[in-house]
Order: C-alpha cells, then structure tokens, then sequence
C-alpha cells in the first residue's frame, strides 16, 4: 500500500531545493503544504532567510509557532515561489483542482501574485483529465447562499453546501463553500470562467495556468513535471 505521507514528504523536501536565500515565499495550506512549511522551518532555524505570506490562518499560526518570519502583500505585493498542496493534478496542462481543505481563494490570490508556483503532491494526485476524483470546490459568498447553490444546482453543477461539525464551513475570508460534483472537465479554463459567471460565486477551485511545476512523490521516487 501507498505510503502517502512518505511520498508527500518526499515532494515537500524537493520542493525546498527550489528555494534560495532572500525569497519571499507563498505558503500553501493543507497536509502536504504542512509539511513542507515544518521542513522550511527547520532550515530558517538553521539561518535560512526567507519570509512567507501564508495561504489559511492555518498556515500562519504553523510558520509563526515554527518561527518563519511573515510578511504581507503591502510590502512585498509579488511573490518570489509559491509553494502549494492539490486535490487534483492533470496531467500534461497541470490544470489543477484545489481547495478541499476550503483554502482557495487565499491560495489563489497567492498563486496569482507568485513568479512561480510549485506544486507537491502525492503520486495519487495526477489525473489524465480533471472531474470525477474529487467535487470542484467553489467559494460563495453567505449572503444569499441558499440562491447561490440553486444557480449552481439549475446550471447542472451539482453543488453541496459543506457542512463542518454540524455547521456550514466558513473560509478565512467568512464565505461559504459549494463541492460541485462535476463528473467530467474536458475544459478548466472554460468550466472556471463559466462557474465565476454565476452571481454570488466568489472564487473557483480550478487553478489553470497557474503551476509551473509539479512535484509528485510516488512508490518509486519524485517525479517531476514541467509545463
Ligand atoms: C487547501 O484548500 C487545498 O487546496 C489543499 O492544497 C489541497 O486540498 C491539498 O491538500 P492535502 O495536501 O492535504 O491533500
């Protein structure tokens, strides 16, 4: 069986041979992002100088604990690399699907600011075509959530309001979260420009044309892949 957090931890540790002194650095969310954040911090705490601008509340309270210096978008408004976890990889475009830990829109404005991104995931993560794996995360905003869904719903997305111990999960950036369970994405970027098209969508899980890299850890090693 997969040793998942070994190959992650293998995709993490490449990873942090991309970076050099003086980055500032995106810092993704989610258990692979986790530990690469422990294993940057174990090098900061070894004289590497470098600052991060986390991607979840979650992020930032590990690199504050784990004393990674932070910085912001007023200070430094572009990103050296960002480093990132995803639920989905496609092989070839390195279109991506992502925000299954509900970190999207902050990992997608991070992305977005970043002169690089990179990528790190388990081998279990690369598709031949994004859908069916994993729902499509899309961030909605709570006023009018429940008109929200039903657009969604009526467009055929197949949206479900994500619920988290009884209660709908809220983002860092207090909206709300619609998994569509879309089966098949012969098209991310048209898919993502229609889904923003819908009022009351905030943001998408499709991350296209964003990745530069990918570094997946398998059972056999890192593969790494280029776009
Ligand atoms: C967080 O919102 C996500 O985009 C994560 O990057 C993604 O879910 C991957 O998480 P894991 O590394 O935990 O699989």
């Amino acid at each position: 069986m997969a040793d998942r957090t070994a190959e992650k931890r293998a995709a993490a540790a490449r990873a942090l041979t991309e970076v050099t002194p003086g980055m500032v650095l995106g810092l993704g969310s989610g258990t692979t992002a986790e530990i690469f954040v422990e294993l940057l911090a174990d090098q900061v705490a070894k004289g590497l100088d470098v600052k991060g601008i986390p991607t979840s509340e979650r992020t930032r309270m590990l690199a504050v604990r784990r004393g990674i210096t932070l910085t912001s978008f007023d200070r430094h408004p572009q990103i050296d690399l960002a480093i990132d976890g995803a639920d989905q990889v496609e092989r070839g475009t390195l279109a991506l699907v992502k925000g299954l830990g509900g970190a999207l829109m902050r990992e997608k404005i991070v992305a977005a600011s970043a002169k690089r991104m990179i990528v790190i995931v388990d081998a279990g993560k690369i598709v031949p075509r994004l859908g069916a794996q994993t729902p499509v995360p899309v961030e909605i905003a709570s006023f009018g959530a429940a008109a929200t869904v039903a657009r969604l719903e009526a467009a055929g997305y197949r949206p479900t309001l994500r619920y988290g111990q009884g209660t709908p999960f809220v983002t860092d950036g207090g909206n709300l979260i619609a998994d569509c369970a879309i089966a098949a994405i012969p098209d991310a970027a048209r898919l993502a420009s229609e889904l923003r098209g819908i009022v009351g969508v905030i943001e998408t899980g499709l991350f296209v044309g964003m990745a530069s890299t990918v570094i997946a850890g398998g059972p056999h090693g890192v593969e790494v892949l280029e776009r």
